[in-house]
């Protein structure tokens, strides 16, 4: 399907169904670039391998629940090239040509590579470890993709695949446009508990719940701990609920949860009323569309495969240009 349109490419690691922090900080964001570009979403399925080999037995039923997230949230697979990365094996061929051309000390410098050695206390990092970005840099110029949404994190990587793309295009032949990184506002989307909302603490508010199950969650989330009791006014600036409320409820409505709690004119309970009324409708849209798909995963599965088999076309012409320019064989 050319279409002329610039190219968007963006990947998710296969961790498990997504919760509102991975939808609200990327997913969202990928279902608004669809109308407007030619975008290829894929499952980073090898990137997985690169903290935890052990982890490729769940990667199939991980890919299967963040596909379903994905088509709920409205990512269409008419309109945008849903794939994924193993079924595309000329991403190692690019990504093994690119390693040629970058130096050992640019991957060391990349700051995710130590955040992730010392947060998981990595003792002996492994060479794929290393090479995530470069596997990452494959990924992205395999599609000549002009935008690259990721957040504020992933920039280094970024900034590590245009790096690439000048070290090809000087070594070999001009064959890769640099891409810029497409950063959006993330809203602040804080868990249960009122940290960060995270798989990992156990605070998320996920796509698949239930209306009664994201209504248990939020009647005992955490709030300003001034307002102990019903009469005591709190702040709404440092309360996590509310953060919520600013992604979820209109102005008029959130001004007056704002002004009731200053005065303690609503309780807290009053407050999570008002942000279930406005959180519970588009959430249980998307769970709606996303179980209709669950319960079809065969379906799933041919539509990543179909998307597979339309992103390979592209990835087949490319290495085409690559392996003309690096120019090997006899
Ligand atoms: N590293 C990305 C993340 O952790 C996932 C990813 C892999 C990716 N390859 C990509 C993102 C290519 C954008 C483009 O979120
Ligand atoms: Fe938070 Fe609302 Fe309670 Fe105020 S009334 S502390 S904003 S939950």
């Amino acid at each position: 399907m050319p279409t002329g349109r610039d190219r968007v490419l963006s990947g998710m690691r296969p961790t498990g169904k997504l919760h509102l922090g991975n939808y609200l900080g990327a997913l969202a964001n990928w279902v608004r670039l669809q109308p407007d570009y030619d975008c290829f979403y894929f499952v980073a399925n090898w990137h997985v391998l690169t903290t935890d080999p052990t982890e490729s037995g769940k990667a199939p039923a991980y890919t299967i629940e963040m596909a379903a997230d994905w088509l709920g949230a409205g990512l269409d697979p008419e309109r945008s090239t849903l794939f994924i990365q193993s079924l595309v094996p000329e991403h190692a061929e690019l990504h093994l040509l690119f390693s040629m051309v970058t130096p050992v000390g640019w991957l060391e410098r990349v700051p995710t590579y130590k955040e992730m050695v010392e947060q998981l206390g990595i003792v002996s990092p492994s060479y794929g470890l290393l090479g995530y970005p470069l596997l990452q840099s494959a990924d992205i110029l395999m599609y000549k993709a002009r935008f690259v949404p990721v957040g504020a994190d992933q920039v280094p990587h970024i900034e590590l695949t245009r790096e690439v793309a000048r070290r090809f295009n000087n070594t070999w032949s001009p064959v890769f446009p640099e891409p810029e990184a497409k950063l959006t506002e993330i809203p602040k989307v804080p868990g249960t508990d009122g940290r960060k909302m995270s798989k990992s603490y156990d605070n998320a508010v996920y796509l698949s719940d239930t209306s009664a199950e994201i209504t248990a969650k939020i009647k005992p989330m955490v709030t300003d701990p001034a307002r102990k009791r019903r009469t005591d006014p709190g702040n709404p600036d440092i309360c996590p609920v509310f953060d919520l409320h600013r992604i979820f409820t209109p102005d008029a409505d959130r001004e007056a949860a704002a002004a009731g709690c200053r005065t303690a004119s609503i309780g807290c309970l009053d407050c999570k009323g008002i942000l279930l009324r406005h959180m519970l409708p588009p959430l249980a849209e998307i769970r709606e569309r996303r179980e209709r798909y669950a319960e079809k995963p065969a379906e799933l599965v041919e539509i990543l495969h179909e998307g597979s088999r339309r992103a390979r076309k592209i990835a087949v012409e490319t290495m085409g240009e690559v392996r003309a320019a690096v120019n090997l064989t006899v």
